[in-house]
């Protein structure tokens, strides 16, 4: 087999398998059924290079002349087999879209294969596994996905972020160099980067080239775009191991996570819609609709009174609530963040009859009960670590790591530690009424050790199965997410878990940003949205209630906020946000994600287009002062060009964020416009005083 093409929606990876490695030949858009001749994409030889033509390598190796990072770094004692010689030994197609290439090096003793399959939905997915075929120790430093992208690749764009801050944009020219992020937190971390784009320049929201690579993994890890001057920028991706943390012995393999991977020619817009609809074809991927939420994290924190939780049951059940989670504060010694992780027992200090009470007051108003729970957390000053000191995990010789947020990790990979852990929440879920487990996960994991050896790998494979253990003994219980808010946002939480807890800041403002971000490869029905107080707790600023609606509404929506605050106009708008959300969840969580390209930075436009373009539901919002008098005319893509819509402000209704003078004709009574207009001319927008927003719902007439 001399080439490979693995094609689906629109894009392709041809592999070139004709030499003693495989190469790229190319990724990016499908060219159609003919594979182009492998000589076309034959490069010269360089002076002052290896005596080989160059290629794109699937897995770059010193030994044919790659002097980047290579995809595999490792050793035996004293340093051998540091240089792996990986030829291709064996390659072949899987199904229609899939391949298998394996590699060997018999005398270093090793064998790689290189999984890579092109779903229909165009997701490129690739992972390797490692086999040691020798006869001793191999130590594995390192092992990378590597992919090169397509010509024309010049700008980076990655996510980064702080607590409260997730996933905000940062822009770059590709160089020569490494662009190299690494994430060390144990978790996946707050700065941590959901995907790595590089695209043509300028690619933006509908425009440009794009490839976007995202590492589906909850532990240490790294990605990076590297260029050296041998050719073209390549995406890599891979684990970060601490220092022995990876040894294989003989025999033995080790299989990376996946790395997901997607080409637009339509911009980001694109590499987002490839995610949505792979995800969403997913086992297991939510279906029913996504409940409206009260959390009482900000309406009492650790203030747990019946009375005034029963109160506000009630009043969750009067505004439509489907859910209600109690947060953190309700088991053994919990009164504040100093104590209790670890002793998962209902206090009955502050609950004496139990937690039944509760949660019946809650299911008997038909609303279902989530419970707050941090399984992998314990605190010094708990009954558990009193009587096993030794179930903290850390670097060895009974030193503990220092205290944050006055916690520890519980050595998962202990066996005994991981039990007693599965035996307390297994018995919470047998012994409640418990439909939904809030999963929180508050630390970063430092300094993670078992038995005086690095275990972040394993810690983080330890936790994957205690979630899926759990799981399978409670499969009707869906599970959030939450790692003070979005420190554990990745594909490899998500295969076990229902949603994410995007943010601990519910701030709309802030959420218009790391919302649109979080939901460039999450589709909105995985990612927590919450109104929150009127004035938030983590920023102090204050919203109109509909600017914070209709920034939760593009999401998994809910409330997390005392909302027996709440009479008169302010209960009625947000009882009316609740059945906006009601009506449109169905558009928003299976609808195509668009978002508008608007050079002036003050707006924001988010939308839902149904699949076949019949409908549509628009969030035009202002987010700063503008240089400019008015918005203008703003193009709403993604419709249907030849349809007519039926353009309608939905909301608010009680309260207009945009005075008299600013307003548009069109605002109270809707207006008519075809897909094509609405696209290159735009519709003229109302100006909008900063931090408000508009709802607009679009209905095709023909
Ligand atoms: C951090 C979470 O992100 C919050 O939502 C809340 O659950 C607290 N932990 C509780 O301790």
């Amino acid at each position: 087999m001399s080439s490979l093409i693995l094609r689906g929606h629109g894009s392709a990876l041809i592999l070139d398998l004709s030499g003693d490695t495989p190469a790229v030949v190319h990724w990016g858009a499908d060219l159609g059924s003919d594979a182009p001749a492998i000589e076309l994409s034959t490069l010269p030889i360089p002076h002052s290079h290896n005596d080989r033509a160059q290629r794109q390598e699937l897995v770059p190796q010193g030994s044919s002349g790659w002097r980047g990072r290579p995809a595999l770094e490792g050793h035996r004692a004293g340093g051998v087999a540091f240089s792996p010689r990986l030829r291709t030994s064996a390659s072949r197609a899987i199904g229609h879209s899939g391949a298998e290439i394996t590699l060997e090096d018999a005398a270093a003793g090793l064998r790689l294969v290189v999984e890579l399959s092109l779903t229909g939905e165009g997701m490129l997915r690739t992972r390797s596994i490692l086999n040691n075929t020798g006869s001793d120790d191999y130590a594995v430093d390192a092992l990378r996905s590597v992919l090169p992208v397509g010509t024309g690749a010049a700008e980076i764009l990655d996510l980064t972020g702080r607590w409260c801050r997730e996933q905000h944009p940062q822009r770059q020219s590709v160089r020569q160099g490494t662009w190299l992020r690494e994430y060390r937190h144990g978790r996946t971390g707050h700065d941590s980067s959901l995907f790595t784009a590089v695209g043509t320049p300028g690619f933006a929201n509908r425009t440009g080239k794009v490839w976007a690579t995202h590492f589906g993994f909850s532990g240490n890890h790294e990605t990076y775009v590297e260029k050296t001057a041998a050719g073209p920028a390549l995406l890599g991706s891979g684990e970060l191991f601490g220092p022995g943390e990876l040894v294989l012995s003989a025999g033995g393999s080790y299989t990376t996570p996946w790395t997901y991977a997607a080409f637009s020619s339509t911009g980001l817009d694109g590499i987002t819609e490839v995610f949505h609809r792979w995800m969403r074809g997913r086992d297991g991927h939510p279906t029913s609709p996504r409940p409206v939420v009260l959390n009482t994290w900000e309406a009492v924190y650790f203030d747990h009174r019946l009375d005034q939780l029963v109160e506000l049951a009630d009043r969750a059940k009067e505004i439509g609530v489907e859910r209600f989670v109690l947060d953190d504060g309700w088991f053994m010694h919990r009164r504040n963040d100093l104590a209790g992780l670890g002793d998962w027992e209902v206090d009955p200090a502050v609950w004496p009859d139990g937690l039944a009470p509760l949660i019946e007051a809650v299911t008997s108003r038909g609303m279902q009960f989530g419970l707050w729970v941090e399984p992998e957390m314990v605190n010094e000053d708990s009954d558990v670590i009193r009587a096993h000191p030794d179930w903290i995990s850390g670097p060895g010789g009974g030193v503990v790591p220092e205290e944050w947020r006055h916690q520890q990790v519980l050595d998962l990979v202990n066996p005994e530690a991981r039990q007693y852990v599965y035996d307390r929440i297994d018995a919470l879920l047998r012994d409640h009424d418990i439909s939904y487990l809030k999963w929180d996960q508050n630390r970063d994991l430092t300094e993670m050790g078992h038995d005086g050896a690095p275990s972040t790998s394993a810690q983080t494979l330890a936790a994957y199965r205690l979630f899926d253990e759990l799981r399978r003994a409670h499969p009707s219980v869906e599970i959030e997410s939450c790692s003070s808010g979005g420190a554990r946002v990745d594909l490899g939480i998500l295969e076990r878990t229902d949603r994410v807890w995007a943010s601990d800041c519910n701030d709309a403002l802030e959420r218009q940003t790391i919302q649109r971000w979080t939901q460039a490869i999450l589709p909105p029905e995985l990612v927590g949205t919450h109104i929150g107080p009127t004035t938030a707790h983590t920023t102090g600023r204050t919203h109109a209630l509909s600017f914070r609606a209709i920034t939760a509404m593009f999401g998994h929506f809910g409330m997390e906020w005392d909302v027996r605050e709440l009479e008169g106009e302010a209960l009625d708008e947000l009882k009316q946000a609740v059945g906006l959300y009601k009506r449109y969840r169905g558009l928003i969580h299976s609808g195509v994600a668009v978002h508008g390209d608007i050079a002036d930075p003050a707006y924001v436009l988010t939308g839902a287009v149904a699949q076949d373009a019949a409908s549509a539901l628009f969030a035009f919002v202002s987010v700063a002062t503008s240089f400019d008098e008015l918005p203008g005319r703003i193009a709403l893509p993604g419709l249907d060009p030849a349809a007519t819509y039926r353009i309608e402000r939905i909301f608010p209704t009680l309260t207009d964020p945009f005075n008299d003078r600013g307003n548009v004709e069109w605002i109270d009574g809707g207006i008519t416009a075809t897909g094509v207009y609405l696209a290159e001319v735009g519709l003229s927008m109302p100006i909008l005083n900063p931090e408000t927003g508009i709802l607009l719902s679009l209905t095709c007439e023909n």
